[in-house]
């Protein structure tokens, strides 16, 4: 496991901000963090990094105790590239020195030809002495990415990482997402785009201040809703569990298993099928269903 956390609680003064949060995370995993505005998800994420302390509860960071010491946290650090909500560059630096100096923090070898080949990556080598100032929001963002990822890190945490980009740079986050998972390293990715997560999460945790469920995405959405048939037919043979039809498009209340017997069904009621579909509940539908009465 690389995250591992155990009753992790985070106050503010009398306001508590994550209550009790207890989940894990596997290698080479992505991990779909969600859950409305003031839910928690940004303090969950530092403190997961180790800029903040929990208040009470425990967590194991890439093999290393959350809080434990100065030196537990400094692994941690090593090991963990953060995205964070806001960026925080130094504006009046070049994106070059910004690079420089945080591959300083991280001692690492090698720093300028590392600097300068993220820099090329993120497509902001043409601009890498300009003043971070005169950079685009996207761009901050790509320099923001390419600063977590100098020291190759095993665990990525991602605040809202396509936030405000367009859809071109959005896929190439998404790419890059999927090439780091490839690579074994893991990914906490909190966003409020259900789409997102439907597409990259291996596991979702729906934060809340407490959390409202944790588990895999398949499991979340898993489901079925009946079979969605497009097809002709003159007449639809009696005692069909029809729940909906839409024009050539029908909507069965079928278990999955009661499928082929369906089809044989109106197969042999002269029908002529284009497709057959499983109704599945959407991330959307699931999520609305459960926050949507708090
Ligand atoms: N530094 C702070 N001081 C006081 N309260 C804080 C601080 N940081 C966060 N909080 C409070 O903790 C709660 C959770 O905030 P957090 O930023 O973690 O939410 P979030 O889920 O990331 O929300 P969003 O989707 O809007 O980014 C909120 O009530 C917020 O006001
Ligand atoms: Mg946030």
């Amino acid at each position: 496991m690389i995250v591992e956390t155990q009753g992790l609680t985070r106050r503010f003064g009398e306001r508590i901000a994550v209550a009790d949060l207890t989940f894990s995370l596997d290698e080479g995993q992505v991990l779909g963090l969600l859950g409305p505005n003031g839910a928690g998800k940004t303090t969950t994420l530092r403190m997961l990094g180790g800029l903040i302390a929990a208040t009470s509860g425990s967590a194991t960071v890439c093999g290393h105790s959350l809080g434990k010491s100065d030196a537990a946290n400094t692994a941690i650090r090593a090991r963990c590239g953060n995205v964070p909500e806001v960026p925080g560059f130094y504006e009046r630096l070049s994106a070059r020195d910004n690079l420089r100096f945080f591959a300083g923090l991280h001692r690492l070898p090698d720093a300028h030809r590392r600097v300068d080949a993220a820099l090329d990556r993120f497509a902001l080598g043409e601009r890498r002495d300009d003043r971070v100032s005169t950079y685009s929001k996207g761009m901050k963002q790509r320099l923001s990415i390419a600063r977590a990822l100098l020291h190759e890190p095993q665990l990525v945490l991602l605040d809202e990482p396509t936030a405000g980009l367009d859809p071109l740079a959005t896929a190439s986050v998404h790419s890059l997402i999927r090439e780091l998972k490839a690579k074994g390293v893991s990914l906490v990715l909190c966003t409020h785009s259900l789409e997102e997560v439907e597409a990259l999460a291996d596991r979702v945790l729906i934060l809340d201040q407490t959390v409202r469920f944790s588990g895999a995405l398949a499991e979340f959405c898993e489901r079925v809703e009946g079979v969605v048939i497009d097809m002709r037919i003159d007449a639809l043979p009696d005692g069909m569990n029809l729940a909906r039809q839409d024009l050539s498009r029908y909507v069965f209340d079928y278990a999955p298993e009661e499928v082929p017997q369906l089809i044989r069904r109106l197969v042999a009621a002269g029908a002529d099928i284009s497709s057959v579909t499983q109704r599945r509940t959407s991330l959307r539908q699931r999520y609305l269903d459960l926050l949507g009465e708090r």
